[in-house]
């Protein structure tokens, strides 16, 4: 039995921590198919990439936990972070207007709310899509989309990762226009800043960058397939 004070302060945990049990996409681009989406971006957006913990910019992005955890991994070159800014009447610097973070090697044993991926140096594992709410539906997610794509094709790579929650509308639109297919659906299991991307019993997910199995660990990996996300 726990005490009151001790029954109130989990209660408070779980309120906060909002343990929850849900199901995504695993998304897969196929990066030579792929033209950048082109969009109508405005003079007054510009953006810059992220490569270092030691960056100004990098105290304005994420949250602390995630700056925790990508700090490190900036420093080793293992993961990029794009920011965009935004022109702002009457101030004196931009603002940060959207961010999405970029792994391009191999993480493992992350339970802090990012990806845990296994990736070939062939491809790249995009997370965390942010646009400022009020900057929505000006075409910055498509902006961050044509600085990505391009500078994932001139690295040569092949295919680009994401996921996404199977509800979250706008991202599945997003996803869908600029090219994304579904690699599988896949359950997961979070509380606060943890998640467990492979629920015990379950089958997902069975292969591709989040398993412990998949490409990476063939010796004449296929290519990713899968179907759209929206029916054509
Ligand atoms: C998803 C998100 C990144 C889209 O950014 P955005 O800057 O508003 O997107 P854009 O204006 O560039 O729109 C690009 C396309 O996305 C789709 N889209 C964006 N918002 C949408 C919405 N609310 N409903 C339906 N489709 C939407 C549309 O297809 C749109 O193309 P269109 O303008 O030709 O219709 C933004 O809503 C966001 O940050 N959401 C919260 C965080 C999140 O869910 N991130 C995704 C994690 S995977």
């Amino acid at each position: 039995m726990f005490a009151m004070g001790k029954l109130g302060e989990l209660k408070a945990l779980l309120a906060e921590y909002k343990p929850y049990i849900g199901t995504a996409y695993l998304t897969y681009l196929d990066l030579p198919a792929t033209e950048p989406p082109g969009s109508t971006k405005d003079s007054v957006y510009s953006h810059t990439v992220v490569t270092s913990s030691k960056d100004p910019v990098f105290q304005q992005i994420g949250t602390r936990s995630m700056r925790k955890v990508a700090a490190p991994r900036l420093d080793a070159g293992d993961w990029h972070a794009i920011v965009i800014f935004a022109e702002v009447e009457d101030a004196s610097e931009p603002e940060v207007a959207a961010y999405f973070w970029l792994a391009f090697r191999p993480q493992r044993g992350l339970f802090t709310g990012v990806v845990n991926v296994q990736l070939l140096p062939e491809e790249a594992y995009g997370f965390d899509l942010y646009v400022k709410p009020e900057y929505r539906r000006g075409s910055l997610g498509n902006y961050v989309a044509d600085i990505v794509i391009t500078d994932l094709k001139e690295r040569g790579l092949k295919y680009g990762y994401t996921h996404l929650l199977y509800d979250n509308i706008a991202s599945i639109f997003w996803h869908d226009g600029v090219g994304f297919n579904v690699a599988q659906v896949f359950n997961f299991f979070s509380f606060g800043p943890r998640i467990i991307w492979k629920i015990p019993f379950s089958e997902s997910p069975r292969y591709g960058p989040l398993s412990r199995k998949g490409r990476y660990n063939d010796p004449d990996p296929k290519p990713a397939f899968g179907g759209s996300l929206l029916p054509k």
